[in-house]
């Protein structure tokens, strides 16, 4: 039975993922703050087959990280693939006069990846195999209006994956960013909301496929690569006075 642990699992992507993993038999490791509702994802991957091990965890202490690590895979009997998904969205706090807003964005989307990540690699290093993904984003590509952290987290674990991929590869360890657009979860707020979005459902089922595959970036879904080229090619003044209309209020 393959083993994969993920992060965030109480909701949204990450929930949608552990469902779909059980369903294929593989025996899951889910985590995130709220356990309440990380019971009744477990009660809901247990009825579809899989097999469950359920941990609290905030992202944010890195000490947790490493004893959950090891105790998953104690549970499990080893790890085939993590999945850095926990991550949070939200305002700048541009005007506040404060930093607290934009750093607890980026303690959580940067630091929270690499200390769920980081002590899973020994093991996959010592077995030569294993998978790690995080789940970036279009917003990587795509600078938004009052949303300087979040664009720069999702740009940061983007480039640690381009970093770690030639020296993990040696010892058979795939590295898979992943870049969705606009899903359907709680974390897409107010304006934002009007965008067309994918089902989390959706989502998770594509993305598991591209990480058997091992692909190494993946923007999901596809028409968002024309966005990605269309901000590359116009000129930047350009890009500022459309993209100032469109978020003339920030979204929160
Ligand atoms: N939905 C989209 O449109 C979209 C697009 C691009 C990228 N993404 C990325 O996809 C990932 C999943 O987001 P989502 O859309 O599924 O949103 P979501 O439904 O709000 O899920 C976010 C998950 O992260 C967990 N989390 C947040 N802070 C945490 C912390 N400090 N420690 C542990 N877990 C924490 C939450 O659980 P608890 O609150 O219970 O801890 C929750 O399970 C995020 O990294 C997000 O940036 C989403």
């Amino acid at each position: 039975m393959k083993k994969v642990f993920i992060t965030g699992a109480s909701s949204g992507i990450g929930k949608a993922l552990a469902l779909a993993y059980a369903k294929h038999n593989w025996c899951v490791g889910i985590s995130a703050r709220r356990s309440d509702m990380l019971e009744e994802v477990s009660t809901i991957c247990r009825e579809s087959g899989g097999e469950i091990f359920t941990y609290q965890l905030d992202v944010q202490d890195p000490e947790r990280c490493k004893s959950v690590a090891k105790q998953f895979i104690n549970d499990a009997q080893g790890i085939d693939c993590v999945i850095a998904n926990a991550g949070i969205g939200g305002d700048d706090g541009l005007y506040t006069g404060s930093s607290k807003d934009i750093n607890n964005i980026l303690n959580t989307n940067i630091l929270g990846v690499t200390n769920s990540l980081m002590p899973f690699i020994p093991t996959m290093k010592d077995q030569k195999n294993g998978t790690l993904v995080c789940i970036s984003s279009v917003a990587s590509y795509v600078p938004l209006p009052f949303h300087g952290g979040y664009s720069s987290s999702k740009i940061a674990i983007r480039m640690i994956f381009d970093s770690w991929r030639p020296t993990l590869q040696r010892h058979n360890i795939k590295t898979v960013s992943i870049c969705p657009g606009f899903i359907d979860t709680p974390i897409v707020k107010g304006p934002a909301r009007k965008f067309p979005m994918r089902s989390a459902e959706d989502a998770a089922f594509k993305f598991i496929k591209i990480i058997r595959k091992g692909k190494k970036t993946y923007v999901y879904p596809w028409y968002y690569k024309f966005l990605i080229l269309l901000v590359r090619i116009v000129p930047e003044s350009f890009y500022n006075i459309v993209i100032r209309k469109m978020f003339h209020r920030p979204i929160t």
